[in-house]
């Protein structure tokens, strides 16, 4: 029950501070006179009502989420519907697919900026508008920060692309393709179509990749009205939920129902128990420890495999499964997967959402799964779906999406004789995407089906972001003889659309002189899924001469910096296993507070 419909007093808002403060005329007129001329009114901004911005993060750079400039205008109307004003304003544009060097450099940006308007102008409460992947951590990680009432509006999927009769999602018909590219069986123009056909409608990506991913664990999470995150961007029911968004942003006003309420560790641990059931990406991780650090939640990359690994994979979405968004809607979506969770007791039923009842009772009346595109606990599409925790002197930690090792995989890899989850190989080691595409073809490489593909300089700091280049395809004349993947490992990140059984984020990078930085091309490396261990087969002795000699070397070598704010990343970032955070950012907490608002 919110306080505007009990009847309860209306309390002095923060926006007060800047309109209505009758101690000093002076400043009140000044921050007033500029709000009117565009049209609004004196009666309107110093009568109490809830101020409610709208962070803007669709744009014409910024295809995925291009979609919230018209849902911006849905939402206006449930912020006035509710007595609220609209404040719309930018978020610094982030686009997967467009940023260079990588869309994850801009994350940390985006954050920072939103964390200072949020904090500076007279907004008592936010709708943060959300899809593309990093869009949704940044804008949650500063309201984390801020701790001013905010919810999330998703822009949604786009509709199913096809091609020939099959789907194409987002991304996976990339690496799909690109397979099909190398062994001669479409051509440059068919593999340009194919993967145009995959992007039909406005929207982010379809499949489940880390925008669908980051839109479920927003919803999971609490931050999110229930059912928003699957709904197509084109359908109805998105200019609906905006409008209800918008009207529940107000309430959320007057009932002072803040980020910090929402986002308990209660709240992430059944967003890493949804990460499972959905097959969520591998950049989960990195984006829900950072925001949990944003708002004073302990959370550590560990509690990933033991929240987490033991959930099996109930939706079937590409890339592990076949299906894609408009699907996952009309099976029911977050509420769906919750409540299948829910009845075999793996969810905190009593976390709050922001429309003030909890999951539980958001999610006990939701569609049962319908046992095809959203599987039964006990009928799943993988057992034990969730991230393995690996460590050994190449890394301190690295995870392991394990829902996409296909069979034929584990039988070629997960099979040597006496030990099932356990490989060894030779490793081939490159520096970077660009040194991958210049050699992987290389017959001086001698690479074949006993190798380990590594990519190192590509963490937070290395290739500034993290770039999602750690999914390597096999060499061409493999793929040819059939040998579609080999086991990749690395310090960057996977695209959440990509299928392939990688071990990733390796924390720390190379650039942080991690033990990746060590390893040589032709070293030994054994990987064992049991214990959890990931080493180079050399002696003690050896590894220390090698660290003795990058030390004397001056450290692993990293390209210099681009632009400023390159520098200033890579001066302030942590390492993907506590977030990739701007490292001091994290010491602010729940800064609204401290303008001395009643
Ligand atoms: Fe934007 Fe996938 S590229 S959501
Ligand atoms: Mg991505």
């Amino acid at each position: 029950m919110n306080k505007v419909t009990s009847g309860i007093a209306r309390r002095k808002l923060r926006s007060s501070e800047w309109f209505n403060d009758p101690h000093n005329p002076a400043m009140t007129a000044l921050y007033l006179e500029r709000y009117l001329n565009y049209g609004l009114t004196r009666g309107e901004l110093q009568s109490g009502k809830p101020i409610i911005g709208i962070a803007q993060t669709g744009n014409d750079l910024s295809p995925c989420n291009r979609h919230h400039l018209e849902l911006a205008q849905r939402v206006r109307e449930g912020i006035r519907a509710a007595g609220g004003i609209a404040m719309e304003f930018p978020v610094h544009p982030i686009q997967e697919t467009g940023k260079r060097p990588t869309a994850a450099l801009d994350r940390n940006l985006a954050y920072l900026g939103l964390v200072e308007v949020l904090f500076s102008y007279p907004l008592d409460g936010v709708v943060l508008t959300t899809g593309c992947d990093k869009t949704t951590p940044a804008c949650l990680m500063a309201a984390a920060t801020v701790n001013i009432p905010a919810i999330v509006l998703s822009g949604g999927p786009m509709l199913n692309g096809w091609h020939n009769g099959e789907r194409t999602g987002s991304g996976t018909v990339v690496w799909k393709s690109r397979e099909r590219l190398a062994a001669g069986e479409i051509d440059y123009d068919e593999f340009m179509e194919a993967v145009a056909s995959s992007a039909p409608s406005v929207g982010h990506c379809n499949t489940m990749g880390t925008a669908s991913t980051m839109n479920s664990l927003a919803e999971a999470l609490g931050m999110s009205l229930p059912g928003c995150a699957a709904i197509p961007a084109p359908y109805r029911e998105r200019g609906q939920i905006a409008y209800a968004t918008g009207l529940r942003a107000v309430e959320m006003v007057w009932e002072d129902l803040k980020p910090s309420d929402i986002l308990t560790r209660q709240a992430f641990e059944n967003a890493i128990v949804v990460n499972s059931a959905i097959g969520g990406s591998t950049n989960a991780p990195i984006h829900l420890n950072a925001l949990a650090r944003h708002v004073g939640v302990e959370l550590s990359i560990d509690d990933w495999q033991s929240v987490g690994h033991s959930i099996p994979l109930l939706v079937n979405l590409q890339p592990a499964g076949v299906y894609l968004g408009e699907e996952y809607h009309r099976a029911g979506g977050v509420p769906t997967v919750v409540r299948e969770l829910m009845a075999h007791g793996k969810i905190h039923e009593d976390a709050l959402t922001v429309n003030g009842r909890n999951i539980g009772d958001n999610c006990r009346a939701a569609p049962a799964p319908d046992g095809d595109v959203i599987k039964t606990y006990d009928g799943p599409l993988v057992q034990d779906a969730g991230f393995l925790v690996l460590r050994g002197n190449l890394f301190d930690s690295a995870i392991m999406k394990t829902s996409v090792i296909s069979l034929e995989f584990r039988e070629r890899y997960l099979s040597t004789p006496g030990d099932l989850n356990a490989f060894e190989g030779r490793a081939i080691v490159f520096e970077g995407p660009e040194d991958y595409h210049h050699r992987i073809d290389d017959p001086a490489l001698n690479i074949d089906e006993h190798c380990i593909l590594f990519v190192r300089g590509t963490g937070p700091i290395g290739y500034p972001g993290g770039a999602e280049v750690v999914n390597m395809q096999p060499p061409a004349a493999l793929i040819k003889r059939g040998i579609l993947s080999l086991p990749c490992i690395g310090d960057g990140r996977q695209s959440g659309t990509s299928g392939s059984p990688s071990i990733l984020n390796a924390t720390p990078e190379a650039a942080a002189n991690g033990g990746l930085a060590l390893l040589k091309t032709g070293d030994r490396v054994r990987i064992d899924l049991n214990k959890g261990s990931a080493d180079i087969l050399i002696s003690d002795a050896e590894l220390k001469q090698r660290r003795a000699d990058l030390e004397a070397a001056g450290g692993f070598a990293y390209p210099k910096h681009q632009t400023p704010w390159q520098e200033l990343y890579r001066s302030t970032v942590g390492q993907q296993a506590t977030g990739a955070c701007i490292e001091f950012a994290t010491r602010y907490r729940d800064i609204a507070g401290t303008v001395g608002v009643a």
